[in-house]
């Protein structure tokens, strides 16, 4: 560790001063909006296996329990309010994008399908684990957006007769080409990388943090927990994100 932990101070000195931010969330900079992350307390995948609902072997077994519990999800999601954490992260990026006169000087990249960051005005946003407002049809490919809540029809089926299928990505998929390159960049450039509310444990989005930290970038994390990152990191924040990052403001 080469920065007291808790300096928040120096990092918002290094964030209101660089020319190139980039930010890594999951589901825990939702769970102040009530959305319910995957591991820990009251984690999904404690209740839920992944294999049986997030993979594409599970849907081909079983579509409409698959549809069942992202009905269920979509349905808490719909209720949610983007909270501090997401609001600080959209001002910080316009504040950045302004200072330094640069789209690219902000980039937000997350493992979240739940659509907050944007409904908190944050303009760019890579979705590296697609969003569970798309669907797409496993028959004729077409990707439209589906704001039904509840499902009328369970499995839902596209017009061409095929079924519809969560646009998101299952385990053992491939992350979206075009998000996943723009991601890489970014993390590659950054000099400095805030790391919120991740497990970073699945791959390859914590490698993103990786390759920044190996690339020159200081490492931010800000999570309730423990993650692996902890000890290469140059702050520790352990608090929640939406207490944590407005201080960065
Ligand atoms: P996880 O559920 O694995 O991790 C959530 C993290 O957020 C944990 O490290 C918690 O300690 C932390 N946390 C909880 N509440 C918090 C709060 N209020 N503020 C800050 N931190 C908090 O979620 P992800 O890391 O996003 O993928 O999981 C990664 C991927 O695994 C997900 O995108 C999903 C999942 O299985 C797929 O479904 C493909």
């Amino acid at each position: 560790m080469t920065q007291a932990p808790f300096d928040m101070m120096g990092l918002r000195q290094v964030v209101h001063t660089t020319d190139s931010i980039a930010v890594l969330t999951g589901a825990g900079i939702s769970a102040e909006s009530g959305v319910p992350t995957f591991r820990g307390t009251g984690g999904l995948w404690r209740d839920y296996s992944a294999e049986d609902l997030a993979t594409p072997e599970a849907f081909a077994r079983n579509p409409r329990l698959v549809w069942e519990w992202y009905d269920w999800r979509r349905g808490i999601i719909r209720q949610a309010q983007p909270n501090p954490g997401h609001l600080a992260l959209a001002a910080l990026e316009q504040q950045t994008v302004g200072r330094c006169a640069n789209d690219a000087s902000f980039t937000l990249i997350t493992q979240n399908v739940d659509g907050l960051h944007e409904r908190a005005g944050s303009r760019s946003v890579l979705k590296l684990h697609g969003d569970i407002w798309l669907v797409r049809c496993t028959g004729c490919g077409a990707v439209e957006r589906n704001d039904e809540v509840p499902l009328r029809e369970l499995p839902p089926r596209c017009r061409c007769g095929a079924l519809l299928r969560p646009g998101v990505v299952w385990f053992g998929e491939p992350l979206p080409r075009t998000e996943w390159a723009r991601a890489y960049e970014a993390s590659r450039h950054a000099r400095v990388m805030l790391v919120v509310g991740t497990s970073a444990v699945v791959y390859p989005a914590a490698g993103l943090a990786e390759l920044a930290r190996a690339a020159g970038a200081k490492l931010a994390i800000i999570n309730t927990g423990e993650t692996p990152l902890d000890s290469a990191a140059d702050w520790v924040f352990r608090g929640t994100a939406g207490e944590t990052l407005p201080q960065l403001l």
